[in-house]
């Protein structure tokens, strides 16, 4: 089970939430990411506000003791956003990826209903990942980050989220939910 702070350790692999000291490691590794591949890069006081007010529902991923990889999101009543998920080039194949969206799911599973996504068309890898959680395509939002941007939005529905955490529950990585008192009646009366 996973607890705010101290999230994961697995033979090497850290995945924590964010604060305030991991502010040079994103911006850093948004370049090792992003800039390098001539994409764009998160700003300063972006940055800032996911490490300093929004760590509950944002991840870094060390292994060995290096950042190699992070998820920014943000909850809203009943919805999350999952607006970025990244891993260093060295670490891309590995379980990193996993272990972000397995602390992504865990720190939500009992705050929202649903979950979005965002995603270029030719990014497989992320709409592969996104797919594997329950994600359906919804359409496609033109415009989006500059005038010649065009996003993937993908959605985790209720009915998709409700399976994801019951899947998370069988691998024993949820708690399972206490059954309905409805449900508990019905039982007794039938025996
Ligand atoms: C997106 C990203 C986080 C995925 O992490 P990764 O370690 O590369 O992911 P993997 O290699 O484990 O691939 C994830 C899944 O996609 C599948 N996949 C990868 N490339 C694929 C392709 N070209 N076509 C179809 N599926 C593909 C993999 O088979 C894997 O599925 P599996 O676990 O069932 O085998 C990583 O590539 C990255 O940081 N990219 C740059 C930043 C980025 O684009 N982030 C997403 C938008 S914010």
């Amino acid at each position: 089970m996973f607890d705010r702070d101290q999230i994961a350790s697995v033979s090497g692999y850290i995945v924590k939430n964010l604060e305030p000291s991991d502010f040079a490691d994103l911006m850093h590794l948004e370049e090792e990411v992003f800039g390098a591949e001539g994409e764009s890069t998160l700003g300063p006081y972006y940055v800032r506000l996911c490490c300093d007010f929004f760590g509950q529902h944002c991840f870094l991923c060390l292994h060995d003791g290096k950042p190699v990889g992070y998820l920014l999101s943000f909850v809203r009543e009943r919805e999350a956003y999952c607006t970025t998920l990244a891993v260093v080039p060295e670490f891309q194949g590995t379980r990193t990826v996993h272990l972000l969206l397995r602390a992504f799911v865990s720190s939500i599973a009992d705050r929202v209903d649903s979950c979005w996504f965002t995603v270029k068309e030719d990014n497989k890898a992320a709409r592969a990942l996104h797919a594997s959680l329950g994600a359906t395509e919804m359409g496609v939002r033109t415009g989006f980050y500059g005038p010649d941007d065009e996003r993937i939005v993908s959605k985790i529905d209720a009915v998709a989220f409700a399976k994801l955490r019951s899947r998370y529950e069988r691998l024993g990585l949820l708690e399972r939910r206490s059954r309905p008192a409805a449900v508990a009646v019905s039982y007794e009366a039938t025996v």
